[in-house]
């Protein structure tokens, strides 16, 4: 009887135990670590806000404190691959080439810090915060100044889209600056993204509006506090420069303003990177591109090692089942997953129309134009196997026959590899230690329950992880909304009861412990549509107060905070948040 649900979970949302929580990288070496365990582990995970303004506050000692010493360095992107021949940045079909070399154009009118990241600013660029309150880091992180040794460049990639071979797209918005190599050896490429026109910009402006840049701002860094791998920002900048869009494409053109989002990841390289160059018959430079990914970002597969792009494709087979599974265990829709949009070291990159779920459906779409539900959330398990065929089609003329066939049995392996995290990610959600046979059968049930009374994903699985054993045992859940909705279904006690049981079965195990491993999994706050709506709101009249507490609270998903509390971000959600429509236009 419950085999349909145990499909459920299985088309929807799979390794050992959940990533680690990050939430106090901005401690320094010296109290780091040791004083982590404690804080998270108070019974009431209420810290004031003040212990987490200090910790903000921890300086680290040695940041470079101006801006003029930084220095970024594009001479291994550069002299790794031919550059397109022909420079400026008149939309044109670009060939033999991995970049175009293409200057950023600055934003007009006067430019503002609507928000910067000091966990990047400091902990990956080794910047002190404090640069970014002047003028000049306005300039260089807008694309209006050049640090030294910055040569911009955009990067030429296709894709398929939407299922369909879309040809040559390329970064039609996004200018990479040069590699950064900061205090601990990381390497990290930065890039702008809204800076103006490049070759690969077709009909657009090479702008982004404020609204899709607070999104992709705040929800970058959300995820990486989550624990889900993924680009980062440092910076979002926004200006008076008008910029025109439709934004739900119905017709009605809006001037919004242009603002300019820093961001970092170890590679902008993508499914499409590749997909472009085999598509085009550059197979020379398509083994030249391989060969850089894999020297750079995959140390431990050996160039010399006949084998070495079936092992790549293994790598990207098993990390990008993995992060789908992490996706869907936060409710994360990414929204447009074409190949172009998916990273060869499976980050998440590209926030686009992306959604966290709010009620538990499997057919949540962020994406409202997309009326077939192609990039729905419990889609992506299966979007991401199609971008893998598309990625194994891409490396095809680099495998022998032999390899293809070996590489069609790893790509089978994907599906497992999902379940048995989505499976993994899913007991611990619930507090499970150890397996048992049941324990599919427990998840998918819950998920079942939740699916019928719509009751909220996020927290449900989190006042499952603040009740205690003995409100389990007399069944009371005053003040926890998401669990009084879902024992409104006739099967809740049954479910309810298979649970306890569990629990109790679980030797070693205390109740607080149960509670603390699972809160540590289960954030209180994701980025909700409506609440960064609001921020965005505030945002386009220049009131940047919400972003900075957002990007603050969420910064801490997985700990109680009060000024999160006052505002109602683990409520209910607001009656208008249900006829919120996503913007798609960015
Ligand atoms: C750090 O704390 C000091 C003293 O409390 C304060 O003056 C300063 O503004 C704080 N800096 C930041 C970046 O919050
Ligand atoms: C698959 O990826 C996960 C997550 O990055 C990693 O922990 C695991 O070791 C990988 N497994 C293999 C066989 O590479
Ligand atoms: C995904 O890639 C396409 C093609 O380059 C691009 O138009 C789109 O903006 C990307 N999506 C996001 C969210 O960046
Ligand atoms: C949303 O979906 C529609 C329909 O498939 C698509 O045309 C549009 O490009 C998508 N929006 C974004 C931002 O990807």
């Amino acid at each position: 009887m419950w085999s349909r649900y145990n499909m459920l979970i299985f088309a929807l949302v799979a390794a050992t135990s959940f990533p680690p929580v990050h939430v106090l990288e901005f401690c320094t070496d010296r109290d780091c670590h040791s004083d982590s365990h404690d804080n998270m582990a108070s019974s009431t995970s209420q810290l004031s806000e003040n212990t987490f303004k200090s910790r903000w506050n921890i300086s680290v000692s040695n940041l470079m404190q101006d801006l003029d010493k930084f220095r970024v360095s594009c001479k291994k992107l550069i002299e790794a691959f031919p550059i397109d021949e022909v420079d400026g940045n008149s939309a044109r079909s670009v060939k033999n080439c991995i970049f175009s070399r293409s200057i950023p154009t600055p934003l007009k009118g006067p430019l503002r810090l609507a928000a910067a990241s000091k966990e990047v600013i400091e902990g990956i660029l080794d910047l002190d915060v404090a640069v970014t309150w002047s003028d000049d880091f306005l300039h260089y992180a807008s694309g209006g100044r050049l640090a030294p040794g910055s040569v911009p460049l955009a990067h030429r990639y296709g894709g398929h889209q939407f299922g369909y071979w879309a040809g040559q797209l390329g970064d039609g918005r996004a200018h990479s600056l040069g590699q950064y190599t900061n205090r601990k050896g990381e390497v990290w490429e930065l890039q702008l993204k809204g800076s103006g026109k490049t070759p690969y910009s077709r009909s657009g402006d090479g702008r982004a509006v404020i609204r899709s840049s607070v999104r992709e701002f705040l929800c970058s860094e959300a995820m990486h506090s989550l624990g889900v791998p993924t680009s980062r920002a440092a910076s979002l900048i926004v200006s008076d420069e008008p910029v025109v869009r439709d934004q739900f494409y119905n017709g009605n053109m809006k001037t919004e303003r242009g603002a300019v989002v820093l961001r970092l990841a170890k590679s902008w390289f993508r499914i499409g990177s590749l997909e472009i160059l085999s598509q085009s018959g550059e197979i020379d430079l398509l083994r030249k591109l391989l060969f850089f990914v894999i020297e750079e970002h995959f140390p431990s597969i050996n160039s010399d090692d006949p084998d070495k792009y079936l092992v790549f494709y293994s790598t990207v087979v098993n990390e990008t089942a993995h992060l789908i599974a992490q996706w869907m265990s936060v409710g994360f829709a990414h929204g447009v997953c074409n190949t172009d949009n998916f990273s060869l070291l499976s980050i998440t990159i590209d926030y686009g129309p992306f959604g966290f779920m709010e009620s538990y459906n499997p057919n949540f779409v962020p994406n409202t134009s997309d009326d077939e539900g192609r990039y729905s959330i419990g889609a992506q398990a299966n979007v991401g196997l199609f971008n893998l065929e598309k990625l194994l089609t891409a490396l095809g003329p680099l495998l022998s026959n032999k390899q293809q066939s070996e590489a069609k049995y790893i790509l089978k392996g994907y599906v497992d590899i999902y379940h048995m995290r989505i499976h993994q990610l899913f007991k611990a959600k619930l507090g499970l230690l150890g397996e048992e046979e049941d324990d599919g059968h427990l998840i998918a049930f819950l998920l079942k329950i939740m699916e019928d009374t719509q009751s909220d994903f996020t927290m449900t699985f989190r006042q499952l992880s603040e009740v205690s054993a003995q409100q389990l045992h007399s069944r009371s859940f005053t003040q926890m909304w998401a669990l009084e909705d879902l024992s409104s279904h006739k099967l809740f006690f049954d479910w309810l009861s298979m649970y306890q049981h569990r629990l109790i079965g679980q030797q070693d195990d205390s109740d607080l412990d149960r509670q603390q491993r699972m809160k540590n999994v289960n954030p209180r706050y994701v980025l909700r549509n409506w609440m960064a709506e609001s921020a965005i709101s505030k945002a386009e009249m220049n009131d940047f107060s919400e972003v900075e507490m957002l990007h603050y609270i969420l910064s801490f998903p997985f700990v109680t905070q009060e000024t999160a509390e006052e505002a109602g971000y683990a409520a209910r959600p607001p009656l208008w948040a249900k006829r919120l429509k996503v913007s798609c236009s960015s």
